[in-house]
């Protein structure tokens, strides 16, 4: 995964190169190295997995060697059901080999579909990215349709709002805002993602869910236009909605 990270710049030239801080200087002082494009003058200047970092020889007429050039991607897919949220799976197909993108070498799944689940998937290299979508304190909520086996009672939306006590991680479920929309499908809003979570909560009424389908992440909706297993980079404003 490409974390994002930050670090100093001089850190970041002394590990990649294998020289010393004071080489680093000279470099620096020589305007070698260019940081997006602009010879860098500061040692303390951030970067991260996505600033684009160059060197070039003291006349300046030779070309660029770079030393770092990654793309940040970002992608929401409609996961068809019986693909496995996951980058390499022995058994079956994964999300990943749905993608025909040139670089999925560093692509990550933010936030997990069952297998038997569908919907709203997304993929990206940004590590700071996928962690402030599913850090708990940011509440990002997710909305899912569901379906179920039996009819759904008034009883549902209390016991969902209440949260369940979930003895295997010792953690009653945030509220859960569930509205009924006809008698065997419900749509949900969660502010977590606790591993089979929906599934569990349906369970305590003894009633197994046969489609989940997720909507939406945060302000990031499902694109109705893609089928089943399409895919498309997100828009900067739903990149910008997360952060
Ligand atoms: N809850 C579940 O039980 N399954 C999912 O895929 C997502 C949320």
């Amino acid at each position: 995964m490409t974390t994002s990270k930050r670090s100093r710049l001089d850190r970041f030239l002394s590990a990649k190169l294998g020289i010393n801080r004071g080489d680093v200087r000279l470099m620096l002082a020589k305007k070698q190295v260019l940081v997006d494009g602009i010879a860098a003058t500061d040692i303390q200047q951030q970067v991260d997995s996505f600033t684009h970092v160059a060197l070039v020889d003291q006349t300046g007429c030779e070309p660029f060697r770079v030393l770092q050039d990654n793309q940040p991607q970002y992608w929401m897919m409609n996961k068809p059901i019986g693909v496995v949220s996951a980058t390499i799976d022995e058994q079956h197909k994964t999300v990943i080999d749905l993608l025909s993108v040139s670089d999925v070498s560093d692509l990550h799944i933010a936030g997990r579909l069952d297998l038997n689940s569908s919907g709203l998937l997304l993929l990206t290299n940004d590590g700071r990215w996928s962690r402030a979508l599913s850090e708990p304190k940011a509440e990002v909520s997710k909305c899912y349709r569901v379906r179920l086996e039996k009819p759904l009672t008034e009883d549902y939306i209390q016991a969902f709002a209440d949260g369940m006590y979930f003895s295997y991680e010792d953690i009653t479920t945030r509220p859960v805002e569930l509205r009924i929309v006809s008698d065997y499908v419900a749509q949900l809003r969660l502010v977590e993602g606790r591993y089979h979570q929906i599934k569990r909560m349906f369970g305590r009424f003894r009633n197994p869910v046969l489609a989940l389908h997720r909507l939406s992440i945060g302000n990031i909706l499902l694109d109705e236009t893609l089928a089943p297993g399409q895919y498309r980079p997100l828009t900067d404003m739903e990149i910008r909605g997360i952060i």
